[in-house]
């Protein structure tokens, strides 16, 4: 039985554990995989402890997705530009490759709720560590534009900046939009605080697809005012998640599960 683990602090709460449990019952995989609550002030130590006692790879989540990349001996192109990594791998020769599956999980998520997204104009509200995970892969979707929005919006044009060699992406002010988007995805952690981005209605028409990163039991924030300003359709991040996971799930064990049903079993849980 090959060892898997999620870092965080907090970590109580993390579905992981369940997650990749199920994933590798339907696959058929010998893994366990459990929630490590790592000491803010330990997270390398934790982490190596942890590759000492036959630690084969791990996800990490807040507030360790910086340290990781950091500690990292190779790094994929997704983690170098998101200057943050969710998978660790531990190679046969004892190097640790660093990952970052957050975009690829929220692609994987969002073709398989729309299907292709060839051609939209996408929003991209928040400018934080969120938003920076996910550019990359939302680019090599072949969207017609990425646009991207900030409260503070020096932090926006600065990842416009950064990701133009990459793909059509731009950076605005709230206050400059004036157009109706094909999908506009919240990454800020507003919503956790029961707020909502400042975003002028106009974004929103009857085409627009609407997604929160976050999810909860009960609708986000972001998506309540989506809907009420008659948004298609909106989405919660809880299929990032287990998308995220699948990535994770496929770096370590080179088969890709199925989402569908653990998404399903999730839902049924409190
Ligand atoms: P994360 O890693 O979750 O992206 P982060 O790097 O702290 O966390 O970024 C948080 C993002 O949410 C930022 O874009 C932040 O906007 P600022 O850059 O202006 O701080 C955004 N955010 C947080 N609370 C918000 C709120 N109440 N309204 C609008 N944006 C908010």
């Amino acid at each position: 039985t090959d060892r898997y683990a999620v870092f965080g602090n907090p970590i109580g709460h993390s579905k992981s554990p369940q997650i990749h449990t199920l994933f590798a019952k339907e696959t058929s995989q010998a893994i366990s995989y459990e929630a490590i609550l790592a000491p803010v002030a330990c997270f390398e130590a934790s982490l190596r402890q942890f590759i000492t006692e036959k630690g084969r790879g791990a996800n990490v989540t807040v507030p360790f997705k910086e340290q990781a990349f950091a500690l990292c001996d190779e790094l994929s192109l997704e983690a170098r530009l998101a200057g943050a990594v969710n998978t660790l791998t531990v190679m046969e020769n004892g190097r640790i490759h660093g990952d970052n599956t957050d975009g690829l999980g929220l692609v994987a998520d969002l073709k398989r709720q729309m299907g292709s997204l060839e051609n939209l104009e996408v929003l991209l509200v928040g400018a934080g560590g969120a938003a920076r995970g996910c550019i990359l892969p939302l680019l090599q979707t072949g969207i017609a534009k990425l646009t991207i929005v900030n409260r503070t919006q020096s932090k926006a044009d600065k990842l416009a900046t950064t990701f133009a060699e990459f793909g059509n992406v731009t950076s605005l002010c709230m206050e400059e939009l004036d157009q109706a988007y094909d999908l506009i995805i919240n990454s800020t952690s507003a919503s956790l605080s029961g707020d909502v981005p400042n975003l002028p209605v106009k974004t929103i028409n009857a085409n627009t697809v609407c997604y929160d990163m976050m999810y909860g039991k009960d609708v986000t924030a972001f998506n309540a005012w989506a809907k009420k300003n008659g948004a298609k359709q909106i989405i919660d991040g809880l299929g990032m998640l287990v998308g995220q996971a699948a990535q994770s799930f496929k770096l370590w064990r080179k088969v890709e599960p199925n989402v569908e049903p653990v998404l399903n079993a999730l839902r049924r849980l409190p």
